[in-house]
């Protein structure tokens, strides 16, 4: 099956049960600085998973473009991607655990749409704490489900030891429970399926061996579709304001409660590249058609190896390419340019791993533009829109980088140059591997390869044999470090939806008509990110703002603040809006249907 057959099926079947298609949001999410990237299919949808009514109904599916990058040292093994597909269904309190449930396993196991053997068929669920109850609703849905395919699902229990047999396992909330996307958020209890391979496929033997479930790093069990049952808000605990003060005063621990939301919603996400890899009986995403025509450009390149050890390591550098130049390709799309903030920092290093992994297969320069070339256009109209900026892009980049990999080339020999003792006393610690990583962004293959040349060159030094694990630990300490300062950069942060923050985006508003009044209409919105504490506001202008132009924004904006005037919105279809006037980035992330707000009369 090809993906493009996959994304049709999966909005034809949602479509017969009565969802409306809606189109993907930008990479990019719009007033939400608790993340980075779209990172899942209700990201977007987080107000209408609050209560918001969305223009299209109560039913909705979509295909989503989605960046996860807190695995990036995974991607190359056989499943995990910074960039993939989610192919998702919504009900914004309508359906709920039985319609869901069903339809996942009419989806996946009918003749006429996927076919996949129930047998090989697992699933987990919420196991239940002191937020919410075990989720014995979806257990029962689901052995009803298991029966009608003559399967008696038995459920995990430890006691019995019985995970050979099992077909449910209760699992907590580490694993069995989706969201909020941000600090706080709508969230809930979850449900996941995995296709049971049979055996392991990242070791020889599982680490767990007869205990092996769902979830075991093994990976015979590939998770392909999550349900989440979104019917709680996580939200800070009430206090009153003088014990929030001595909250923020003291640094105290914040406190959280799990509410129930007004209407249940359910969102599903399966992944596209996963579940394409399993219908077509392959061992990894590399193989589906995503990725295959990337992988095969990269070996008329450069031919694999021969000798088995450089054969792997072939294998991975290519995959990893792959892998990045999709994700690159498809941010700078949406926008994003290479730079050592946020986003943009996410962009320079996926692109300067994809770099030097092709240092390490010796690909000839500016291969990372030919391979650009080959992304599927076929679904994302605005690859081929934004192609010469994407493009530029890369080249840009790629410049910048050669030089960088010049002088950290150059910096290895000096150290070795410059050292005056006897290099057969010298061991190489994975300090010096870990400062290379860092400052020139070597992976330790690099490294320990340009190493042994210089070896030859002048002399044996010692390598430990351990050293790649001592690499990995510096490597480890370092990533918790830098997740616990990119917490503390979003603190505050949420997909919010307080009071405040929606006055904010109102502000967002007034804001651009006074830039256009002040500066001119060449002014667009660019992006913007609001929380409760603050709103920031990217705009296209040549130039920096005087101190005049800013005072005469303010006022505009105050004065507008001052009047009180009420907020309406109406709904109608996109060309419309656009006929009166609305202002919006008018990209493929709005359906036929959009909510036309109005301050003040019109
Ligand atoms: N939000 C869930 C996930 O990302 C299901 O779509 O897995």
């Amino acid at each position: 099956m090809t993906a493009q057959e996959l994304r049709k099926k999966y909005i034809e079947f949602f479509i017969k049960k009565g969802h409306q298609e809606i189109p993907s949001a930008s990479l990019v999410p719009e007033n939400d600085p608790s993340a980075l990237f779209t990172t899942a299919g209700m990201h977007p949808l987080v107000p209408y998973l609050m209560g918001e009514k969305h223009p299209k109904g109560k039913r909705l599916v979509s295909i989503q473009k989605c960046v996860r990058t807190g695995d990036i040292e995974d991607v190359g093994d056989s499943t995990h991607n910074t960039f993939f597909e989610m192919l998702g269904n919504w009900s914004l309190g309508d359906y709920f655990k039985e319609d869901s449930i069903r339809w996942s396993w009419e989806f996946l196991t009918d003749k006429k749409w996927l076919n996949i053997s129930p047998k090989k068929i697992k699933i987990t669920v919420f196991k239940g704490d002191n937020n919410a109850p075990k989720d014995e609703e979806s257990i029962k849905i689901w052995q009803e489900c298991f029966k009608k395919s003559g399967i008696s699902a038995e459920v995990y229990d430890k006691k019995k030891k019985n995970s050979k047999s099992a077909k449910i396992f209760p699992l907590p909330k580490k694993d069995n429970w989706w969201g909020p996307t941000g600090e706080t958020g709508p969230c809930g209890p979850d449900t996941e399926i995995f296709i049971d391979l049979g055996k392991p496929v990242n070791f020889e033997k599982c680490p767990n061996g007869d205990d092996c479930k769902p979830g075991c790093s093994c990976g015979r069990y590939v998770e392909i579709w999550n349900n989440v049952f979104m019917e709680y808000n996580k939200k800070l605990k009430a206090q009153s304001s003088k014990l929030e003060t001595a909250t923020k005063n003291l640094k105290l621990k914040k406190e959280y409660e799990y509410v129930r939301l007004e209407q249940k919603n359910v969102d599903t996400g399966m992944g596209l590249e996963r579940t394409l890899a399993i219908l077509n009986g392959f061992d990894n995403v590399y193989k589906t058609d995503v990725f295959a025509p990337l992988i095969a450009k990269i070996r008329t390149i450069k031919s694999p190896p021969l000798a088995k050890e450089d054969k792997v390591i072939f294998e991975k550098s290519t995959r990893i390419i792959a892998d990045h130049i999709r994700t690159s390709v498809f941010i700078i799309s949406d926008g994003v340019e290479a730079s050592n903030l946020d986003r943009g920092y996410v962009l320079r290093k996926l692109l300067r791993r994809a770099i030097r992994y092709g240092n390490l297969l010796k690909m000839p320069k500016g291969f990372l533009l030919v391979l650009a070339k080959k992304i599927y256009k076929n679904i994302y109209p605005e690859l081929e829109k934004n192609k010469n900026n994407i493009l530029d892009e890369i080249k840009k980049e790629t410049a910048k980088f050669e030089k960088t990999l010049v002088r950290g080339l150059n910096e290895l020999e000096k150290m070795f140059k410059n050292y005056k003792g006897n290099f057969k006393t010298f061991t190489l610690t994975a300090d010096i591997l870990f400062d290379l990583y860092q400052t020139y962004g070597f992976p330790i293959e690099l490294s320990l390869e340009e190493i042994n040349k210089l070896r030859e060159k002048y002399g044996g030094i010692k390598i430990p044999l351990n050293i790649e694990k001592h690499f990995q630990e510096l490597f480890k300490e370092h990533q918790e470090l830098s997740r616990t300062a990119s917490a503390g950069m979003f603190k505050g942060g949420l997909a919010d939806n307080s009071e405040q923050a929606i006055k904010y985006h109102t502000a967002t508003h007034l804001l651009l008509a006074a830039l256009r009044q002040v500066l001119g209409n060449h002014v667009y919105q660019k992006g913007s990110n609001i929380n409760s504490e603050r709103l920031r506001f990217d705009f296209s202008h040549p130039k920096k703002l005087s101190n005049n132009e800013k005072r005469k924004v303010e006022i505009l904006v105050n004065e507008q603040i001052q009047k009180k005037l009420p907020v309406t919105y109406e709904e109608m279809s996109l060309k419309k809006a656009k006929e009166s006037g609305a202002m919006g980035i008018f990209n493929s992330k709005y359906g036929d249907k959009v909510k036309v707000y109005t301050i003040g009369k019109k």
